[in-house]
């Protein structure tokens, strides 16, 4: 029997995956710094709020105005859909701090308290009935508590999974890092893409592979892809191999 699925709305991505990312995965999206994580995130949220699938972004890393902005840059009017109640944007980085923080609706104060961010989650789900959510940074949640890893994690996909939401947990890691983001959360998550940036011939060059993703058969290889004016194309028929 065929599973349900989410597409990723990335073009090329969904034959990597075999049809798309399984409903209520919870997928760990590694990458070092500038590989193209937040703008995979963003425009996984974008397509289903297009296709009439509502979803929330936790932003822990920039000021929801610089969200807009940014999502704007690729043709993607977030504003658009959180004025019909389809998107929310969940402020976890101003701490209700400044003007602009004033008028976010969905405002985690301490991001540290993770009660106080499920609370908020759990409200802006409801309320805008997400089927998709991306947090951006779930490192950003541990960083200076990593024996803490896992059971955040595990609390995060508990709540997502069991609303029936499919999630991307954006994870960092530095730029010479093998792995995804600790033991904990690699094991925890239920697929794992990983988002590469290798120095070759003298220029950058952007490649990805599924390292894991319950629920389906998948692509094995490593395929290149770029980042355009429009968002992330990847090439399901052109395996990348790094030097
Ligand atoms: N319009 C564009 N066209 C092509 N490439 C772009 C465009 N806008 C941004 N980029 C590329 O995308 C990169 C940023 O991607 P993104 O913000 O998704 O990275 P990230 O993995 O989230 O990084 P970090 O971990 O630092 O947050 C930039 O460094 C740049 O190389
Ligand atoms: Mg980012």
């Amino acid at each position: 029997m065929a599973i349900p699925r989410v597409h990723t709305g990335i073009p090329g991505m969904d034959d990597i995956l075999h049809g798309g990312i399984p409903k209520r995965n919870v997928v760990l999206l590694s990458g070092g710094p500038g590989t193209g994580k937040t703008i995979f995130g963003q425009q996984f949220l974008f397509w289903g709020l297009e296709h009439g699938e509502p979803g929330i972004y936790v932003a822990l890393e920039e000021h929801p105005v610089q969200v807009r902005a940014h999502m704007r840059q690729f043709g993607w009017d977030a504003r658009k859909y959180e004025e019909k109640g389809m998107f929310a944007i969940i402020d976890a980085f101003t701490a209700g701090i400044g003007e602009a923080a004033k008028r976010e609706k969905y405002v985690v104060r301490s991001p540290d308290d993770l009660m106080e961010l499920i609370d908020v989650l759990r409200r802006a789900i409801r309320d805008v009935r997400a089927q998709r959510a991306v947090i951006d940074s779930v490192s950003t949640l541990y960083l200076t508590k990593p024996a803490l890893a896992r059971g955040i994690l595990l609390q995060l996909k508990r709540l997502l999974s069991g609303l029936g939401v499919t999630s991307i947990f954006v994870s960092q890691v530095s730029v010479t890092e093998r792995g995804f983001g600790g033991p904990g959360v690699e094991h925890a998550a239920d697929g794992i893409i990983r988002l590469d940036l290798d120095e070759y011939n003298g220029e950058l060059r952007r490649s990805l592979i599924v390292w894991k993703m319950r629920g389906t058969s998948h692509s094995m290889k490593r395929h290149p892809f770029e980042i355009t004016d429009r968002g992330i194309v990847v090439y399901p028929d052109r395996v990348f191999i790094p030097k």
